[in-house]
């Protein structure tokens, strides 16, 4: 297993469920999971089924739960009919929510706007039936790139209304990534906005769309819809782009939702691998939906009166599931935020919190870690200086949360009353898979405890053989799940390579190392591939050093991670360029260079945190880098390990000096 993997923290402390929320859970008590537990493993197909005909709304019943048949493309409840949209609006409108706000949008600047659940229907409505207009149909790809707003809530939920396949691509990505994955998943749409708006500051969109356009190769690009945020100056295609406002004006206010088959794919999302380009992610329309609806029902004990708030962005996973498709499908009012935390202070979350009388708040370590260390500096933004008693219960996503940022979160936002869910999930698995549940499960600091009903989690060893509880191992899902992964657009090899290898015997590989103690809880210790997580978002190392080497200076280069307080991981770069090796203000000026292409090239959240030249890597004598010696070295540390294979020892001395 991969030196990546730090071994397992001692944490000891354990704290019950408070009885007052055990009492009024949606899954109450040990027994009541246990039993949920058991049902799911007698009878799985049992269990999915009745619980796919108890939550969601059926156009056409289906009558087979699972096909295994071409295992491992398995179909979930294959020969159903459904609308994903229509389950998330007209279901609700149906059972008296109509006047239920489903919405509150809380700008950059701090303006409120809300939309009720028949509001946010009309705007749907109206939105997908200007796409209908322009002859847009079932089965279409639409790249999503906008800001956080209503406008990109209603955008999936227009083309899930059509069967229009989306891709949303996240509005900190640039104009390459942009042009990647618009031809990667063959869009004949964009839907964008002019400019967003970050922590006081408007950054362009519609530029990017255009770079990427003049990148060449988009002509199956037939509109470019522009949200107006800010009515910044934008250039302009008139055969092509369309004010987003003048297609939707006249529209009717009721579309009919189409039927799709329940395996029709919802979206696909691109995600970082060990190696290559970013995968499409493809994800089903009927089991997606059910455990979108179902985990918002268990994790977060969702109940009627509850303002849920998902910090995600929309263009990963978590605002896809916990904020476009879980709390609509369950009729919830949710919080969608333009901004940023620490704007206009570090006090923003709490100050919403009290403004909009938070009861569920879900948001990543990192920015847990970031808030922690501005409120030690300034009482203002602490916590504690703000009426955060609405709050019942919290969650952290996206990488393991360290015990200390943990009991800063129980102490300073639960008030020491409040569960923390810490949910193990992935861009593949759709929904949660490991994760406490807040009226059951015991929590340890660090741990994301135990699987939920239906989820066989379990560590293997490299054959897929069980281990032992205490030993480390890979994490696998032995068994099919609704939610899951159905294949990489275009690329049904490599969803079979990397997601289901031989040796394994059919079970699901996460891509994460991870024990397992006594009481069967699961505690995480990294990836085992070269994948790194910078602020709970996944960058491949392959990804960063190939966008390094298409930089006409650089020859080589190998990338690796290094603990970071604040953001997890950090990128640390090495470098061979072209030319002799730099130092002093050379090597400081080529480094900015470097970081600064990253940014145009990936996106900000790829720049290397620090990068380091050198006249070589190092290397075994068969020419493969040894990135574990690059890690220690990343770190600071000495380098101890045995590099007797290697081909130029002396290497290692010059990547220790940083620029
Ligand atoms: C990877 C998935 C799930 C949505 C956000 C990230 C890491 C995620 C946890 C957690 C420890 C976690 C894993 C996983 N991860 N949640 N609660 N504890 N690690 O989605 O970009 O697909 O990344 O994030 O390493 O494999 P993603």
């Amino acid at each position: 297993m991969s030196n990546s993997i730090q071994s397992v923290l001692v944490e000891t402390r354990v704290f019950p469920p408070p009885e007052g929320f055990v009492k009024q859970a949606n899954i109450s008590g040990q027994a009541a999971y246990q039993a949920l537990l058991d049902e799911s493993d007698r009878d799985p197909n049992g269990f999915w089924g009745r619980l796919a005909k108890e939550n969601l709304h059926w156009t056409k019943p289906f009558t087979q739960v699972l096909d295994e048949s071409n295992a491992p493309f398995y179909k979930w409840f294959g020969d159903g009919e459904l609308n994903v949209s229509a389950n998330c609006l007209e279901a609700n409108i149906e059972r008296g929510l109509g006047d239920k706000v489903a919405i509150i949008f809380e700008a950059d600047g701090g303006e409120v706007t809300k939309v009720t659940y028949h509001e946010l229907y009309e705007r749907v409505c109206q939105m997908a039936n200007g796409l209908k207009s322009l002859g847009y149909k079932t089965g279409d790809r639409a790249i999503i790139y906008l800001p956080m707003s209503i406008e990109a809530v209603a955008a999936m939920q227009a083309c899930a209304r059509l069967g229009i396949i989306h891709s949303v691509v996240f509005g900190g990505f640039s104009s390459k990534a942009l042009h990647e994955r618009i031809i990667d998943v063959g869009a004949s749409l964009v839907i964008t906005a002019d400019e967003q708006v970050r922590g006081g500051k408007q950054i362009p969109l519609k530029p990017a769309v255009d770079e990427a356009f003049g990148m060449g190769g988009c002509d199956i690009v037939r509109h470019c819809l522009v949200y107006k945020r800010t009515g910044g100056s934008v250039a302009w295609d008139d055969k092509r782009d369309m004010w987003l406002h003048d297609l939707v004006k006249d529209q009717p206010k009721t579309c009919e939702a189409v039927p799709v088959n329940a395996e029709h794919p919802l979206f696909i999302l691109y995600t970082s691998g060990s190696t290559g380009k970013p995968k499409g992610v493809q994800h089903s329309s009927g089991g997606y939906l059910l455990w979108a609806k179902l985990t918002m029902q268990w994790t977060f004990d969702a109940k009627p009166d509850d303002v849920f708030w998902c910090t995600a962005d929309v263009g990963w996973v978590t605002g896809h599931t916990y904020i476009t498709y879980g709390p609509l499908a369950n009729g919830m009012t949710q919080i969608v935020f333009e901004g940023v935390p620490t704007y206009p202070n570090a006090g923003r979350f709490w100050e919403m919190i009290q403004r909009h009388h938070v009861s569920i708040f879900y948001t990543a370590p990192t920015a847990i870690r970031s808030l922690i260390k501005a409120s030690e500096a300034n009482a203002a933004v602490h916590p504690k200086s703000f009426d955060l008693s609405s709050l019942r219960l919290l969650g952290s996503v996206g990488e393991p949360i360290n015990p200390e940022a943990w009991m800063w979160y129980h102490i300073n936002v639960g008030q020491e009353r409040c569960p923390i869910v810490d949910t193990w999930w992935q861009t593949e698995t759709g929904g949660h898979m490991i994760t406490p549940l807040p009226g059951v499960t015991p929590l340890k600091p660090g741990s994301c405890t135990t699987r939920l009903p239906g989820i066989t989690a379990a560590i293997v060893d490299e054959t897929g053989g069980d281990v032992e509880a205490g030993q480390g191992g890979f994490l696998v899902i032995k068994r099919p799940w609704p939610s899951m992964i159905r294949t990489i657009w275009g690329d049904p090899e490599r969803f079979k390579t990397s997601y289901f290898p031989e040796e394994l015997r059919g079970y699901y590989l996460a891509g994460d190392g991870a024990q397992c103690d006594a009481d069967n809880c699961f505690w995480i210790m990294g990836r085992i591939d070269d994948v790194l997580n910078v602020s709970g978002h996944r960058l491949g190392t392959m990804e960063v050093e190939s966008a390094l080497v298409a930089h006409e200076l650089v020859a080589e280069a190998a990338v690796v991670g290094r603990p970071d307080a604040t953001t997890g991981e950090a990128v640390v770069a090495f470098v061979v360029l072209k030319r002799a090796t730099p130092d002093g203000d050379e090597a400081v000026a080529i480094a900015k260079q470097l970081r600064d292409w990253i940014s145009k090239e990936i996106g900000p959240i790829a720049k290397p945190k620090e990068i380091r030249f050198g006249d070589n890597l190092p290397k075994t004598r068969s020419g493969k880098i040894m990135r574990r010696l690059l890690r220690v070295v990343a770190k600071g540390e000495e380098v101890t390990q045995d590099v007797s294979t290697l081909e130029n020892p002396a290497i290692l001395d010059q990547l220790t000096k940083p620029v």
